[in-house]
């Protein structure tokens, strides 16, 4: 499997809405081409949702809006203009600067270059946008008008580019070599500047004039983006904000880029103290460069039309990487709590961790125990996910599902990776122990029993964060969006797996509250092989309940629902039993055991609930695990 930006459950609604939006034809016009005063084509029909761009060549046009009336004048109320554009190749070549209108309806659009030097409105450089071809309104009558023009031709009073995507073009190492092409840019505000990398390694960062090398505060910076192919297919834009000079360097040390010259800047004086040429000489004797810890800072990084908002440092490595050679191989592949993930995987799961936490001063040790909690469960989910995401994606069951829902699992086989890091850096960063890792027995036999071992897993997980999330003490308090987060994501998982389980879609998981020790409990008995591990976690019992077996079901006549099970444990304790029902949305009841051990299911509960036995009734949820005999269990009570 291949997706290096994959598609996940984070970004199908961005994909989809991106798919919805109709992708138009781009319609290119020269402006100037050969020194002539044309537009090439003068004149174009396009359809809404289409687009127009303009690239100019010497001398210095602009391409402005007008009315049919008056060609050579801006458009009263207010129309495109691209500024003025001056280009001064001497080889003919295209300026880097374009400017792209998008076309919103089939009304004719009529347009002029506003160059005063040598009138080259009156002088017929004018252009139009589905004009009619008969009646009054022609091209034809339009180019008439303009060479009878009055002189002066008009241009909007500020100057500054409206109506249209003014964008320059940079090339960043452009054939292997230290630099910015072109360096020494003028651009007006609103002009977007476009940076296109190249091999090797490079970075755009902003610095002041004073500070050469150095990372401006609040300024710009692409972070390092190392590609060994060319074009790379990355760029970083960032908008012109007002007509202050901008500089910026490369930050890459090995080869010491910025010092040898590798710098730019945007509206510099050309005379004076402050010149490009004064910069460059700063920077040749400046110290070792540095850029800011994060990235990208005040501009957009487009991966081959793919924005990526952020990196898991200041370094784009997962989009340029190779995927390792056998991505999802099992559980031999999950990388041990704490250790380095692949950047692959981030992008299989839509995102990395976030690159800053906001962590407070402290942690509570209910904090610390609930996060303990999680590596367990998240780290046994881990292995399930990926060896299961393993087999279906090419494996002994690799024609089962649709593509589709393979790569969704993978992707959330990545997504509970990078949960999974988020609990890690959070103990590590308060200098908490991660424990020892377990092994772990997983389901082996067929598909369905991973996806109720898949399901069971996040229900639980699910369940003891509604819980432990309630504990979490305020000053704690930046812990509960991660946390929020988790509950969020485990349950777009769980609606997943639901699908792929084939059951009735009125048996939707829903979540069901559940003491941790619970969970705790489950997992142990059931997924983990080595019954000394983890590192004993605070706050849960000293060793698991006794598992808890449901051998019979008595259902309704038409079978529809469940009215009564029987269990079997192995317990010694004595005395009245209860089984404890916890169901969706904090519902907690209790029923007495049989002697037989069959008890009647409440009739208000529905979908997945969980049960324990438990040799006390009517007590609170936090208080149930003190009473627990055995379980839990998971049963269904309505149509499976
Ligand atoms: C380009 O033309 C505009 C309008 O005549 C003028 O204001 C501007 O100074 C010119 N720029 C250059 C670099 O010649
Ligand atoms: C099309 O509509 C957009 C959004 O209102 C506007 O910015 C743009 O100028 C319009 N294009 C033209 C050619 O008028
Ligand atoms: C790229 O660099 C190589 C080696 O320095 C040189 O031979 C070649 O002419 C350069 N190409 C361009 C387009 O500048
Ligand atoms: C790019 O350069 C930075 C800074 O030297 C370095 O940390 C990073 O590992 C480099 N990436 C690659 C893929 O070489
Ligand atoms: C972008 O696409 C080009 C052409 O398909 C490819 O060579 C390049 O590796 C891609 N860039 C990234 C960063 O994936
Ligand atoms: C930058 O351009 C200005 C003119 O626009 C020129 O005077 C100056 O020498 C150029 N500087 C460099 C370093 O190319
Ligand atoms: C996990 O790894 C172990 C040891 O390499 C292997 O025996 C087992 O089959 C793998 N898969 C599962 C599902 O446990
Ligand atoms: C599937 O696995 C086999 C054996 O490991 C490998 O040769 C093959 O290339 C893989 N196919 C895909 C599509 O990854």
């Amino acid at each position: 499997m291949r997706f290096s930006i994959a598609p996940s459950l984070l970004s199908l609604p961005l994909l989809a809405a991106a798919a919805a939006a109709y992708a138009g034809v781009n319609h290119q016009v020269t402006v100037g081409k050969d020194a002539k005063l044309v537009f090439d084509p003068p004149t174009l029909n396009a359809a809404p949702g289409d687009t127009v761009t303009y690239s100019f060549f010497a001398k210095n046009h602009s391409v402005t809006q007008s009315s049919f009336a008056q060609p050579c004048q801006p458009l009263a109320g207010g129309g495109f203009f691209s500024a003025f554009t001056p280009n001064p190749a001497t080889d003919g070549s295209a300026s880097p600067t374009t400017f792209t209108i998008t076309i919103n309806d089939t009304k004719p659009i009529w347009a002029y270059c506003g160059q005063t030097n040598g009138d080259h409105c009156q002088k017929g450089m004018v252009h139009a946008i589905n004009a009619p071809t008969s009646g009054t309104n022609t091209f034809q009558a339009f180019s008439d008008l303009a060479l009878k023009a009055s002189t002066p031709s008009g241009s909007p009073p500020d100057g500054l580019p409206v109506g249209g995507l003014r964008k320059l073009s940079v090339i960043v190492g452009f054939n292997g070599t230290l630099t910015y092409s072109p360096n020494n840019i003028t651009a007006p505000p609103r002009t977007v500047i476009e940076f296109s990398y190249n091999p090797k390694n490079h970075t755009v960062t902003q610095s002041s004039f004073d500070s050469p090398c150095q990372p401006l505060d609040k300024g710009f910076s692409s972070g390092f983006i190392p590609t060994a192919v060319s074009p790379s297919g990355v760029t970083f834009d960032i908008v012109v904000p007002d007509t202050n000079p901008i500089w910026f360097y490369c930050g890459q040390i090995v080869g010491t880029h910025c010092q040898k010259g590798m710098v730019g800047s945007i509206n510099a004086a050309t005379s004076g103290a402050k010149t490009l040429e004064a910069y460059i000489a700063k920077a040749a004797t400046a110290p070792p460069s540095t850029i800011p810890p994060q990235a990208p800072l005040g501009g957009t990084i487009t991966v081959n039309g793919t924005v990526i908002t952020s990196f898991n440092g200041n370094s784009l490595q997962g989009a340029t990487i190779p995927p390792p050679a056998n991505p999802a191989a099992g559980n031999a592949s999950v990388p041990a709590p704490g250790t380095p993930i692949d950047p692959y995987y981030y992008g299989m799961a839509g995102g990395s961790q976030p690159s800053n936490y906001g962590w407070g001063a402290s942690i509570s040790d209910t904090s610390v125990a609930l996060l303990a909690f999680l590596l367990f469960i998240e780290d046994v989910q881990a292995n399930l996910l990926f060896e299961m995401h393993s087999r279906l994606d090419n494996g002994s069951w690799a024609s089962v599902y649709p593509r589709a829902i393979v790569d969704t699992l993978g992707s959330m086989a990545a997504q509970t990776l990078v949960q999974r890091s988020t609990t890690t850096d959070c103990l590590t960063h308060f200098k908490k122990p991660l424990g020892n890792q377990c092994s772990f027995k997983l389901p082996t036999t067929s598909v369905d029993d991973f996806l109720a071992a898949a399901l069971k897993l996040n229900l639980l997980e699910i369940g003891a964060l509604i819980d432990g999330i309630t504990q979490v003490p305020l000053s704690d308090s930046y812990l509960l969006a991660p946390l929020a987060s988790t509950i969020g994501s485990k349950a777009r998982m769980t609606a997943v797996i639901n699908m792929m389980q084939n059951h009735l879609a009125a048996a939707a998981p829903r979540e069901a509250v559940m003491p941790a020790q619970l969970a705790w409990s489950y997992v142990m008995t059931n997924y983990v092989s080595d019954p000394n591990c983890p590192t004993k976690i605070s706050g849960m019992p000293g060793s698991p309940y006794p598992a808890l077996t449901v051998t019979d079901k008595q259902v309704t006549p038409d079978q529809s629902r469940t009215t009564a099970v029987t269990v079997s444990f192995d317990s010694s304790a004595s005395g009245d039993k209860w089984v404890a029902w916890m169901g969706a949305w904090g519902d907690l009841e209790f029923t007495p055991l049989a002697a037989d051990k069959t008890t009647t299911v409440p009739a208000d509960l529905y979908g997945h609930v969980w049960i324990a036995v438990v040799s006390k009734k009517d007590v609170a949820m936090k208080d149930v695990p003190g009473v627990t005999v055995a379980g839990p269990e998971i049963v269904w009570v309505s149509q499976p």
